[in-house]
């Protein structure tokens, strides 16, 4: 299932934060004893939508049962500018259980151990043996990349590695990805997409099929259940 939320843009990282929250409410009070687990889309764009979150969290929200991964990290260090865990740690800092990768290994070493921690960490869907995150956050390149799966990149065929090296097609900065397997097996993908920049590709991304080019296409038609939270700019709606 696949849907689309349009929020004008002065509201859109407000509603996206409010969203979040009631959805891991929802699955926090669903299981009281459980750790509820996210992955975080890297980039720019997710920093408001965070940062709300932070802060209209309600006191009873249960941050020591949330475990924050993320979906794509650049390999640089943890406080390099780049680095998609330095902007989580700023804009999440009530969150005690954010991973990061570890970032000083080879991007092959670093993408078998954060593989390791969420093959131990997150719940194991029965049946495909692939960690299951309750929620997963992700953005969308204006080539229409999302986590590092860029256009063209053969990572897009791993089908048993569930984190992997990748390198940016255009600057050559490696980092290591979700692969499309541990992406489709997330109970919810929710695809944060804001600014009339993006206007031109996520129209082009939900237009496509299954065998398209681009990889959030790619990544949406095999999730199961799928919201794209954008806003009207990004949508090109008549408010913007
Ligand atoms: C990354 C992200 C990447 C991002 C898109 C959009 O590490 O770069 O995971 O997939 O979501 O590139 O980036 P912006 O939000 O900066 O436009």
């Amino acid at each position: 299932m696949s849907r689309i939320v349009v929020c004008p843009s002065e509201d859109w990282a407000l509603r996206a934060a409010t969203y979040i929250i009631e959805f891991l409410q929802k699955k926090l009070h669903a299981g009281p004893q459980d750790h509820v687990t996210v992955g975080l889309a890297g980039g720019s764009t997710p920093a408001a939508v965070y940062r709300h979150w932070n802060l209209q969290a309600p006191p009873n929200f249960a941050w020591s049962r949330v475990s924050l991964y993320l979906s794509d990290e650049r390999m640089v260090p943890l406080d390099h500018r780049d680095s998609n865990f330095r902007l989580a740690r700023e804009c999440l800092p009530k969150a005690p259980h954010l991973y990061p990768v570890n970032t000083t290994h080879t991007s092959e070493r670093a993408a078998e151990d954060y593989e390791e921690l969420l093959r131990d960490t997150v719940r194991v869907e029965s049946g495909s043996g692939i960690p299951s995150l309750d929620l997963l956050l992700l953005g969308v390149g204006t080539d229409g990349h999302t986590a590092s799966l860029f256009p063209g990149s053969s990572v897009l065929e791993e089908r048993q590695a569930l984190v992997v090296p990748s390198t940016h097609p255009e600057s050559g900065q490696e980092r290591v990805t979700f692969t499309l397997p541990l992406i489709q097996a997330a109970s919810r993908v929710v695809f944060l997409v804001s600014g009339e920049a993006k206007s031109t590709i996520l129209a082009r991304v939900l237009a496509e099929g299954g065998q398209s080019m681009f990889p959030a296409s790619r990544a949406a038609l095999g999730s199961r259940d799928v919201v794209w939270f954008v806003d009207e700019e990004a949508r090109g709606a008549p408010g913007a």
